[in-house]
């Protein structure tokens, strides 16, 4: 196994059968951990497309995993209404939330309907107190799962967008003027708060980002600034997306 620091380390899969296995192993193991420890499991999905697959598989795992006791929030939503083809809260819903028995009052969607991204980003701040913070904290998600887009973005953290450097807000509005959606996103003083985050990358278009992300460390891309205080980061890899990292440093190919 190769370690890039302590808490970061990158794993790189021959398939993505054998990537979704093992992120089904630890959303197992981290989640029940959770729950021994403080009665529940706070974890934050992503959308795109690289996840549709675990999430899936994940609800499959019945109940392995501990889902009464498990509290689902987004890690960022598009500011569409919660029907539209491109919600993240839908495709969640379609692939883990409708599949599961999960109380209602344990799933924290971004709100998007009668309101404007900036009140929706605050209502959504609202529902993460929820972890009882004092003023000035922030929460702690047990699992947050991320995506890399081919710019370096993650949740929906874009580079230069000014969201990137919000440090005082849980979550953050993110205006688009590309005509693209706008956007909802957690911060990243948030995601560093997590106890453990795991990035899904694959496909080779991601390959020449991801480098730049795991290798060079490259802090223009958001992405790279992923680095939790006292959590971990793990990056999860397919043959195609970590075809340009220098293997002999952090890759471990798992059957
Ligand atoms: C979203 C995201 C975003 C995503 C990346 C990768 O809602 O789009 O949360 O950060 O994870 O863009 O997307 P793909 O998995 O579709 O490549």
């Amino acid at each position: 196994m190769g370690l890039l620091t302590s808490s970061r380390e990158a794993l790189l899969f021959p398939s993505r059968d054998s990537l979704t296995s093992f992120m089904m192993e630890r959303w197992g193991e981290i989640s029940s951990r959770a729950v021994k420890r403080k009665g529940r499991a706070d974890v934050a999905l992503s959308g795109g497309r690289t996840p549709v697959d675990v999430y899936r598989k994940v609800a499959e795992m019945g109940r392995t995993i501990p889902w009464d006791k498990i509290h689902i929030f987004l890690a960022d939503e598009r500011f569409v209404p919660p029907d539209h083809e491109d919600s993240n809260y839908r495709m969640i819903r379609d692939t883990i939330i409708s599949r599961v028995t999960i109380p209602e009052e344990n799933v924290h969607a971004i709100p998007t309907d009668g309101c404007d991204p900036e009140t929706s980003a605050r209502q959504y701040e609202e529902a993460i107190r929820f972890f009882r913070l004092d003023a000035g904290q922030y929460p702690s998600f047990d699992l947050i799962v991320l995506g890399l887009g081919v710019d370096g973005h993650t949740a929906s953290l874009f580079p230069g967008n000014n969201a990137v450097h919000e440090t005082a807000r849980l979550a953050a509005a993110v205006r688009r003027n590309d005509g693209s959606h706008d956007r909802i996103t957690l911060t990243i003083p948030v995601l560093n708060s997590a106890a453990h985050l795991i990035f899904l990358v694959t496909g080779e278009e991601k390959a020449a980002i991801l480098r730049r992300v795991v290798e060079t460390r490259d802090i223009s891309l958001p992405a790279a600034l992923v680095d939790p205080g006292r959590g971990d980061v793990l990056f999860l890899i397919d043959e195609e997306a970590g075809a340009l990292l220098s293997r002999d440093r952090f890759s471990r190919t798992r059957q």
